[in-house]
């Protein structure tokens, strides 16, 4: 897709700067040499805007995380703050300072379940990473060394370190980089309206999926497997939301063969489907949690891994005899994004942003569900603040367009020219705007989102790639 100015003509334009510099992440390299980048310069409120000053809805909040918008100065003035008083320390070797301490107290207390301790990383996939190293050092602590396995689901995305990428479900991160390492195992795609047999319903779908998580445990003996990790919703999979009675049938079978179930809420966590988490959403029970994006508003890195008491214990127990808890990154607990982290959550509470996130959700279902009828989508789904729109090539069968034809590409470059930033997931529409986003300015999203599909419809029926 063009960027802002292609980088031919003037060689100093940002834009050729950048195909010259810039090794740029989930990007065909090749065709970014010649499209180059849309440089993104300033942001205000729920709008960004670019090098030639033109302005787009972020109607993903960046990456799923842009929670309080692109100008919460109240967020800027927490950072400038802790630059001030204390820059950088860190927490190894039992060193600690307040904003750390303080977010953890917080993140404990507003937790949907009953956690002991909050360890900080920077990043999801760092977080993902730390929560299945946590699961294994338990295991071994808790006497049990052959219970190492991972079960993760196809089309689940939990990042791309070497344990989160492994966990991911999808093609293009374990191509060409030897993933996933062994021990990681993938279940079914919870996602009815592609993989449920004609005429079944969303609640035998769900029996059937968790059925076949039974089967896979026993087949690999569930002596040997040591964690269950899914997403609420399903993120850059295509946001994928359960089908009905899916948790609570693959909670029993985790329960039964003593497998821990790990909840990545690194895109659905507070107030992003609703309720503050999503486990509270679909009623889960986790024993751990990865948290990101959102609790900082992405304006620093951090992440964070809850962890229940009898977790904490094995690993207080055994790092007595070993002599250390050998796990930590340099910017564990970064004061600066743990200062920014508190800032966040005191916004959250005093303006009622989850409350507020949970009435425009409702709105933003109501949108996002009139697509049901436009001519391109055969399914819409979404909670809360989240959905996407799946094109199709015939709406009566469900069949998807040939991936050459690359529809949602197409699609996406649309909502770009009318001044919308989405993202297509295949031909999957996704829209995740910030919490703070205003009725009007999500009915504009919708507008040009609307629009954008009209255009893409036009262009479908004109190149013939609708079947009959
Ligand atoms: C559910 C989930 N887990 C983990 C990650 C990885 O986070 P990061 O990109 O911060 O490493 C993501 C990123 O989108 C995610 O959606």
């Amino acid at each position: 897709m063009a960027g802002t100015r292609p980088p031919g003509g003037n060689p100093n334009s940002l834009s050729a700067r950048d195909v010259r510099a810039v090794l740029h992440p989930y990007t065909n390299l090749r065709t970014h040499e010649t499209a180059g980048p849309l440089v993104i310069t300033r942001g205000e409120g729920v709008r960004v805007f670019d090098d030639a000053g033109r302005d787009y809805i972020e109607g993903m909040a960046g990456l799923w995380c842009c929670a309080l918008g692109f100008s919460e100065t109240r967020l800027a003035d927490a950072a400038a703050r802790q630059m001030r008083e204390l820059p950088f320390y860190h927490l190894f070797g039992g060193k600690s300072h307040p904003p750390a301490i303080e977010l953890s107290e917080r993140l404990l207390a507003m937790a949907p379940a009953p956690f002991a301790r909050v360890f900080f990383a920077n990043s999801g996939s760092e977080a993902v990473d730390t929560a299945v190293k946590l699961c294994w050092y338990a295991n071994n602590a808790l006497g049990r060394p052959r219970k190492k396995k991972i079960i993760a689901r196809q089309k689940a995305y939990h990042g791309i370190t070497f344990a989160a990428a492994s966990a991911t479900g999808l093609q293009p991160f374990h191509q060409g980089f030897d993933l996933p390492v062994a021990g990681f195992l993938h279940t079914d795609c919870p996602h009815h309206y592609r993989f449920a047999e004609p005429g079944e319903s969303e609640e035998a779908f769900a029996s059937r999926l968790a059925e076949s998580l039974e089967a896979l445990i026993l087949r690999e003996d569930p002596d040997t497997v040591a964690a269950f990790i899914a997403e609420p919703i399903m993120g850059a999979g295509g946001v994928l939301v359960p089908p009905a009675t899916y948790f609570e049938k693959v909670q029993q079978v985790l329960k039964k063969y003593d497998v821990l179930f790990i909840a990545d809420e690194v895109i659905t966590g507070f107030g992003r489907t609703g309720q503050a988490f999503a486990t509270q959403t679909f009623d889960l029970a986790p024993d751990t949690m990865s948290l990101a994006k959102s609790l900082t508003s992405a304006y620093m890195p951090l992440s964070a891994v809850m962890i229940p008491e009898f977790m904490y214990q094995a690993i207080a127990e055994i790092s007595k005899e070993w002599g250390i808890f050998g796990h930590g990154f340099t910017y564990t607990g970064h004061p600066v994004s743990t200062a920014v982290g508190l800032k966040v959550l005191e916004i959250y509470e005093r303006d009622n942003v989850f409350e507020n996130a949970a009435r425009l959700g409702e709105q933003f279902q109501a949108h996002i569900a009139r697509f049901a009828d436009h001519p391109l989508v055969g399914e819409v789904r979404g909670r809360g603040l989240i959905g996407a729109c799946e094109l199709v090539a015939n709406k009566a069968t469900g069949q998807a367009f040939d991936p050459a034809s690359a529809v949602g590409k197409y699609a996406l470059a649309r909502m770009k020219a009318n001044g919308l930033i989405c993202r297509a997931i295949g031909d999957s529409l996704a829209l995740c705007p910030p919490l703070i986003t205003s009725q009007d300015e999500l009915g504009e999203i919708f507008t040009r989102y609307g629009k954008s599909l009209d255009e893409t419809l036009e262009w479908v029926r004109r190149e013939g790639l609708l079947a009959a």
